[in-house]
């Protein structure tokens, strides 16, 4: 159960009320002063007007120092950060010099992969030397190269799954996947707190969206009951299929998913599981394997799973892992696989490598010992207390 603090978001609520007020008064008198002055190309429509362009002028960019800092290290538990300055009212920000070392607070890195690692990085670095840093090429054409192969073997392995594919960003392997497994006759419900990659994935699906109040069981049953008595809008035929979709830790809310809840009820009404563990994967369960390690419920259930590997695996890229029907149908037809660059062989091989940690292949105990010390029960993992925990042991697994 989350408590909400309601000053604080009250006072918050209210600082962007005044901003908005202040906002929207400035521009009626910028439009009776400044009338002559055309904010677009003559003849053309506006392209960046409305609430947006409004937010970023009169609220972002006047807090915007505190956001998008360039890095000039690795995203380690401390790092730096280039400082910067604005000669016109944070418009537009100048690079200095001049370097802060900084905690990290903002970084994914839940188990400390992106810093220097003793068996990691001497492998991504020799795997650089062999392979380049990018295939230039999709994965049909010559973007597949051995790495990929062991990796997606690994992965299969590791999530507990017949097969596995990568893709080169976790945010990807949402918005092109959704719309290759389900379209229009489809019912896709998802969580109302659902990560935007898989909000922009179900709209460009075409399949009907419903959504359900956020980890609520009973309310997911409720809508299944109503969409599959009413069944396709107008026509009131039964849906083609239904896929719920969930995530594993809801990443704003350090939450865990109430799965064993969910699969039940998606088992008694056949509908699939779509299972995001962005957030769960190698940092939840005995082994590192997820949520469904963690509360017992058997991986077959879970009909598919999508992982990315930027937050566990100190990488980039993402994952769907499934029957060998499901990823060979992916394979042919997705045009993330079919058009878009391979992810890059380096990255691949810090994933592999990372994950023999992680399984104690690496010859080491830091894999094994990471989980067992967990501080205390994942509910109450928010990213902040990952990383807490992360920089407890120094920043990695030992
Ligand atoms: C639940 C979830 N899914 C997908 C993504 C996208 O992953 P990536 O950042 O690796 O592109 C994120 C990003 O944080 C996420 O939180």
């Amino acid at each position: 159960m989350i408590t909400i603090p309601y000053l604080t978001a009250l006072t918050t609520y209210f600082s962007y009320g005044l901003l908005f007020a202040f906002g929207q008064f400035r521009d009626f008198f910028r439009k009776i002063f400044d009338w002559w002055h055309a904010s677009n190309l003559e003849g053309y429509a506006p392209i960046c007007l409305g609430l947006e362009d409004f937010y970023t002028r009169r609220l972002y960019l006047r807090i915007q120092d505190c956001f998008g800092r360039p890095i000039a290290s690795a995203p380690d538990g401390w790092f730096d950060v280039v400082e910067r300055y604005s000669n016109d009212n944070n418009k537009t920000l100048k690079r200095t010099d001049k370097i802060s070392r900084c905690l990290n607070l903002g970084s994914y890195n839940y188990l400390g992969f992106t810093a220097a690692d003793e068996y990691c990085t001497p492998r991504v670095i020799d795997s650089l030397c062999r392979f380049s840093a990018s295939t230039c090429s999709t994965r049909v054409e010559g973007g597949t190269t051995t790495l990929h192969k062991e990796l997606e073997e690994c992965v299969a392995n590791f999530v507990g799954k017949p097969a596995a594919v990568v893709f080169g960003m976790g945010y990807v392997t949402n918005s092109a996947i959704l719309p290759v497994i389900i379209g229009k006759g489809g019912l896709i419900i998802s969580d109302s707190l659902n990560h935007n990659s898989i909000v922009n994935g179900a709209r460009g699906s075409g399949a009907t969206i419903r959504v359900f109040q956020h980890n609520t069981p009973s309310h997911l049953e409720k809508v299944l009951r109503e969409q599959i008595a009413d069944g396709q809008p107008r026509t009131h035929r039964p849906w083609k299929k239904i896929i719920v979709v969930v995530e594993g830790i809801y990443s704003m809310e350090g939450e865990l998913c109430k799965l064993p809840e969910i699969v039940a009820i998606c088992k008694k009404y056949k509908a699939y599981v779509y299972l995001d563990e962005a957030h769960s994967i190698g940092a939840v369960g005995k082994t590192g394997r997820g949520v469904c390690e963690l509360l017992g419920v058997d991986t077959a259930d879970v009909d598919i799973m999508m992982g990315t590997f930027t937050k566990s695996f100190g990488s980039c890229g993402g994952y769907i892992a499934g029957s060998k029907e499901l990823i060979q149908y992916l394979k042919y037809t997705c045009p993330a696989h079919l058009y878009a660059t391979s992810i890059s062989p380096p990255a691949a091989q810090q994933i592999i490598s990372s994950i023999k940690v992680i399984l104690g292949e690496d010859g080491s105990s830091r894999g094994c010992c990471c989980y067992s010390c967990f501080p205390c029960h994942p509910t109450t993992f928010s990213q902040g207390t990952y990383l807490h925990f992360c920089l407890a042991h120094q920043g990695r697994p030992s």
